[in-house]
């Protein structure tokens, strides 16, 4: 008599497909061998031992990273703010030796891997997603908005400051970016409401899901199918979702990055009013020459190499100019801006511009605030 299939036939059956569902799930989830992180990581910026972050302080005398900088500028001033070298954790209390990159051990350690808390310049306190705890230490910026307040506090909005400074965030400032206003990294203007952590998708919503950490890389594939221009790198500029939602130019189709720089672009000119018929001193922006803004007597917007010298470094700054240049900058830092969280810095530009047209004429055909 045969009923069906026998009981041993069956168990069989179950047995082979449970083995193999285990199966594919187990492939998909196989640990990377080793060989094949370390060389994605030795392409990696964090492995670049010629790059100015790692180098910088190789000609001092003596040669050793400052305790404000070692945090994120070595592997050794990183362990040491872990306390992972037995020190106190949060504090950086001695410099470091130079000539290390961000090996193996920066992020894998057992102080980093149980980070649960990042506070940020403004005091603020992050609760990492995933694996991303350590981006968030390095890749937060040095200002913030509470500390630009703090110096600019009490001073004349429009009157020229000897003590002050053009202000820099500080490089690759993708985790300020990213918190929003849980962050409060760029200039934020009292009164107004500012988005937090940008959610994005679920499964893309941390440094880790959208860049491999070794790597660092970002793959464009696992973007196309919810954004279907993108076939390659070149594509993720003309990303666009929310097309109503935000406009500075009139042309809702181009990508969120377009928008950014549409009113990046608004805020360079506006600065330039600014400084030429508030303050009288034309200036100008240049990326490479620290500290980047200079006096541009010949008001082309533009400076030049004669210009971009030290001794020739703008020394003209109002409080308003300090926070327009700030927040200028801000976007400079993070060329994945518009990807970390496009309506923050939409947002904060838009504050910038309304600023700055309190004194100078701002013009930005259809603009909307996110
Ligand atoms: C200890 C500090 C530190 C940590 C932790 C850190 N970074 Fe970096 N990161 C840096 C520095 C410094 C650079 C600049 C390296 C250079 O100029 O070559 C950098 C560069 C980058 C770049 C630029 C691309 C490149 O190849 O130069 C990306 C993207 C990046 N980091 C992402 C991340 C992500 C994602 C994490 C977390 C998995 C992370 N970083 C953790 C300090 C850090
Ligand atoms: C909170 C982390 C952090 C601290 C603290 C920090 N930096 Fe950096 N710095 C970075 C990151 C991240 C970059 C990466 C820029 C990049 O990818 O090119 C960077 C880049 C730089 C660069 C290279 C800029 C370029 O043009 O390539 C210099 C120079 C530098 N930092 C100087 C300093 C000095 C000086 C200090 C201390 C006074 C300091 N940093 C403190 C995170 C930090
Ligand atoms: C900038 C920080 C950083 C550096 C430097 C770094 N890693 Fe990682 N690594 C991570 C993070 C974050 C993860 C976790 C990824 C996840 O699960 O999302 C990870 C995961 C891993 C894993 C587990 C991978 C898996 O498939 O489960 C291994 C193994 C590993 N790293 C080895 C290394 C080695 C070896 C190096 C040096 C060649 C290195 N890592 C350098 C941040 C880093
Ligand atoms: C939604 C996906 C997404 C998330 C989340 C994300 N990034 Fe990015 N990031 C990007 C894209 C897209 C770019 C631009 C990539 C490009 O042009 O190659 C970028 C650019 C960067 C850059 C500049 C790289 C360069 O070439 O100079 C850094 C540094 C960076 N991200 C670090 C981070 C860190 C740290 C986090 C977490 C705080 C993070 N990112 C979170 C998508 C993301
Ligand atoms: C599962 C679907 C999905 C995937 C995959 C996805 N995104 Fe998105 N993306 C969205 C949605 C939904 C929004 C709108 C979210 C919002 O801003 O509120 C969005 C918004 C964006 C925006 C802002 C667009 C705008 O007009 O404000 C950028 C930039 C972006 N995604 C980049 C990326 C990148 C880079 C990747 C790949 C690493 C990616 N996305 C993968 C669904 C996705």
């Amino acid at each position: 008599m045969r009923k069906g299939m026998g009981m041993n036939t069956k168990l069989l059956l179950s047995f082979v497909l449970g083995a193999a569902i285990v199966g594919a799930i187990w492939a998909t989830r196989q640990p990377e061998p080793i060989q094949d992180i370390s060389a994605k990581w030795s392409g990696s910026g964090h492995a670049d031992a010629t790059s100015e972050s790692f180098v910088h302080w190789d000609a001092d005398e003596p040669p050793v990273v400052p305790t404000n900088c070692a945090k994120c500028h070595s592997l050794y001033g990183y362990l040491d703010f872990l306390g992972a070298d037995g020190s106190a954790a949060g504090t950086v209390d001695k410099e470091a030796k130079t000539g290390s990159v961000l090996f193996c051990n920066t992020c894998h350690s057992d102080a980093a891997h149980s980070l649960s808390q990042v506070s940020f310049t403004s005091g603020a306190a992050i609760t990492p997603r995933g694996s991303e705890a350590s981006c968030l230490q390095c890749h937060q910026g040095r200002s913030s908005s509470p500390s630009v307040n703090k110096t600019l506090a009490g001073l004349e909005a429009d009157t020229v400051n000897e003590k002050l400074a053009f202000i820099n965030v500080h490089y690759n400032i993708a985790a300020a970016t990213l918190m929003g206003n849980d962050g409060q990294t760029a200039y934020q203007y009292d009164g107004k409401s500012y988005i937090g952590r940008y959610n994005h998708v679920v499964d893309l919503s941390s440094c880790t899901q959208c860049h491999d950490p070794h790597s660092l890389a970002v793959a464009p594939k696992e973007c196309s199918p919810c954004h279907l221009n993108v076939v390659d790198k070149e594509d993720l500029k003309d990303i666009r979702y929310n097309t109503q939602d935000y406009d500075g130019d009139g042309n809702i189709k181009e990508g969120v990055h377009g928008e950014i720089e549409t009113l990046h672009d608004a805020l360079y000119v506006a600065i330039r009013d600014y400084a030429r018929t508030v303050v009288g001193k034309p200036i100008a922006y240049n990326p490479d020459a620290f500290p980047y803004f200079f006096n541009d007597a010949n008001d082309d917007g533009v400076a030049s190499a004669e210009e971009a010298v030290a001794a020739n470094r703008y020394a003209s700054w109002t409080p308003r100019l300090v926070r327009l240049t700030y927040n200028y900058g801000f976007v400079l830092k993070d060329p994945g801006s518009y990807a970390h969280n496009p309506r923050y810095v939409l947002q904060f530009l838009y504050d910038a511009l309304q600023d700055a047209g309190e004194k100078v004429p701002v013009q930005v055909t259809g603009l909307k605030r996110p």
